[in-house]
């Protein structure tokens, strides 16, 4: 059936939908109650169902004949090695690991911190906790200490996975450094921390923290248990507007259903076949499409612990989808900007033979046109651009390369709204634009299975970041326009978030850590272009009257201070001391106008500014910048 077609299938009869979707779980008890949208406004999907997630990703492949096929396999190109891992390994595995967990006394609905490099541990510890109802919270390598405490306290874990180290190109992490700060830091203190130890970088545990092999030795191993559909399966921090991260919660039933539903209609890829979502375990695509989406569906899936460039060339990526014939590649259009740069003539991909993949997905920022076509005539292949977000857990708009034909691309579009996601564009007064007008993109309610149903020990938090701005709509942040074929286009978010390197941030964050030093009287954190990373963040700031210091030191500790608590991964390195910012009567700082400039917009002077000529001071820089 033709995505159209299939959109008005679910149009027609959501219910039934769904329910037919749901055929493709293994469930202990079949659900009878679809949606319930009683208890949030975004629904709560197959309440009375029970199952567990990890038996459907891991144990019912092997009662299905699978166990010998490969579950994981997991690439190194930091280290040099790789490994296959059975389905029945995984079980093995997984099983051992979650028998540990309950040995040490964690229970169903305990929350169990992840903070792991891309080691095929995480995944066990994933998929362990799942075996035993826990709720794991995985924690991206590439935030700092503090940033892994707030989540710490937030989510309350009554124990914390790690590893001794990470590998980056030139560096290795210090993930026990980076633990013991977080612990220091953090109020909430977990009851252990069990550490998986890398050769490259073994740690010293002393009394404080168990090795891993010494956690799982001799444990009984533990069965997968039956629970409620509506049971959180993880918190997953994401970037807000403000600078507390927000905890999605995802339920279990539904974000099963959606993912099988997704490997099949989205992205064409069936049991046996390999998938690689080359992204990072403490993303959402990772979630989704590292672990729970492929297992789930039979697949192979590839975990990959490197860069698309520089480890050890650019040529990485095709060597990987010959050497284990992966049918199909997820990944940011930054990873493919890297590899253009350094080989825009395609010498690695003509040198690998690419023949298995039958379609690129990107997602994770605008896939500029420019990149999308390069990819389509290197590989031969449809180049998928997609929409979502971490609060949705699976794509909201694509072209459903598994609903029969292709829709025609286009250059700038990531097509058609998926059966479930009713998009729409509205103004600043909530009422609905015709085609090719620009407004905020929002989403009918309920939102379709696999969607937060809320955050994580914020109800009203819940309701505040989404349901306000339009109310009866769940507003996405996102802003853009559908055209007259009801092709989607993403333009990019209208509030404080931004996407560097397809890794979402909150400028917030950054202007709390650079607020915290005690020359800085206050700042303003946008994003601007980059050719690379898509967008990166800039920092301007104002000096506290009567500071003397040199400024170029200044602006080197402010870069450091952000790295050392938000993360190398803010790539931070843009900072400018200004004289003053703009301002609206009220005070505050008008950053939309600096976004708007510095993307060399032209800007109407806001009627609500303070002092207009703030404008002129700033133009010549923020012109310069991007
Ligand atoms: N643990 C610790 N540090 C990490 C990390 C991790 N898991 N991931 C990234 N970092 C660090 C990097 O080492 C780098 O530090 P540096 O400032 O010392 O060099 C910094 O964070 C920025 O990393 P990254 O964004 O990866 O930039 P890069 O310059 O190293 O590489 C790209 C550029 C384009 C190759 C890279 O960003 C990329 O592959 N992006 C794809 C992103 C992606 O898959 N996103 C998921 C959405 S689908
Ligand atoms: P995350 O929650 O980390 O997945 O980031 C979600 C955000 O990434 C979205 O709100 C968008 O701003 C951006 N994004 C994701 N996919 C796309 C896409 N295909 N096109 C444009 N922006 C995207």
């Amino acid at each position: 059936m033709k995505q159209r077609e299939l959109y008005a299938k679910w149009r027609q009869d959501p219910e039934r939908f769904w329910r037919d979707a749901a055929q493709a779980i293994s469930w202990d008890q079949s659900p009878t109650i679809i949606c319930d949208t009683d208890t949030s406004p975004a629904g709560h999907w197959f309440t009375d169902g029970q199952l567990n997630a990890c038996y459907n990703a891991v144990d019912r492949h092997v009662e299905a004949g699978r166990g010998e096929q490969a579950a994981l396999v997991h690439v190194s190109a930091m280290t040099g090695a790789s490994e296959s891992i059975s389905f029945s390994q995984l079980q093995h595995e997984v099983a051992r690991l979650a028998g540990a967990l309950r040995a040490q006394g964690v229970q169903a609905g305990d929350r169990v911190i992840i903070y792991m490099p891309m080691v095929p541990q995480a995944v066990y510890a994933m998929l362990a906790c799942a075996r035993i109802g826990a709720i794991h919270s995985v924690v991206f390598g590439g935030f700092a200490a503090r940033e892994l405490a707030v989540r710490i306290d937030d989510a309350q874990p009554v124990l914390l996975l790690t590893a001794s180290c990470g590998l980056e190109p030139g560096r290795v992490v210090d993930y026990m450094g980076l633990v013991r700060r977080a612990l220091e830091l953090a109020e909430h203190k977990p009851s252990k921390t069990v550490v998986w130890q890398r050769p490259q970088a073994p740690a010293d545990l002393g009394a404080d923290y168990m090795d891993w092999l010494d956690f799982i030795d001799g444990v009984e191993p533990a069965a997968p248990v039956s629970m409620a559909a509506t049971a959180p399966l993880y918190i997953l921090y994401t970037s807000g507007t403000t600078g507390k991260p927000k905890g999605v919660l995802r339920d279990t039933g539904g974000y099963l259903v959606a993912l099988s539903w997704s490997m099949h209609h989205v992205y064409d890829t069936a049991a046996g076949e390999c998938f690689w979502a080359a992204s990072d375990i403490g993303w959402v695509v990772g979630h989704s499409y590292i672990v729970y989406g492929p297992l789930i569906a039979g697949c192979t899936t590839l975990m990959f612990e490197g860069k698309p460039v520089g480890t050890p060339d650019a040529g990485t990526f095709w060597r990987i989808i010959e050497q284990y014939q992966v049918k199909t590649l997820f990944t940011a259009p930054t990873a493919l900007r890297a590899i253009k740069r350094e080989d825009a003539a395609g010498r690695f991909i003509k040198e690998s033979d690419t023949s298995s993949l039958s379609a690129v997905f990107l997602a994770g920022e605008r896939a500029d046109p420019d990149t999308v076509q390069w990819v389509g005539e290197q590989l031969s292949v449809p180049v998928i651009d997609h929409w979502w977000q971490t609060e949705t857990g699976w794509p909201i708009v694509a072209n459903c390369l598994g609903a029969g034909e292709p829709l025609p691309v286009k250059l700038g579009s990531a097509s058609l709204p998926i059966p479930g996601f009713e998009v729409r564009v509205l103004n600043e007064l909530g009422q609905t634009l015709g085609s090719n007008e620009q407004g905020d993109l929002v989403l009918g309610l309920p939102l379709p299975p696999g969607c937060l149903p809320t955050l994580w020990n914020d109800p009203t938090g819940f309701e505040a970041a989404y349901f306000t701005t339009h109310p009866g709509w769940y507003n996405s942040g996102d802003g853009g326009y559908i055209d007259e074929d009801d092709y989607v286009f993403i333009m990019g978010r209208v509030d404080d978030v931004i996407n560097v390197a397809g890794h979402r941030l909150s400028t917030g964050e950054l202007e709390q850590s650079l607020a915290g030093h005690s020359a800085v009287a206050e700042c303003a954190v946008i994003g601007v272009a980059d050719g690379l990373k898509g967008t990166v963040p800039l920092g301007l700031v104002v000096l506290k009257a009567g500071v003397t210091h040199d400024a170029q030191i200044l602006i080197a500790e402010l870069i450091a201070k952000v790295r050392e608590d938000v993360g190398p991964v803010a790539s931070f390195h843009r900072c400018h001391i200004v004289p003053r910012l703009p301002k609206t009567r009220s005070g505050k700082v008008l950053r939309a106008t600096l976004r708007a400039m510095a993307a060399g917009r032209e800007v109407p002077v806001p009627p609500t500014i303070e002092d207009a000529s703030v404008l002129d001071e700033l133009q010549g820089l923020l012109r310069s910048v991007s």
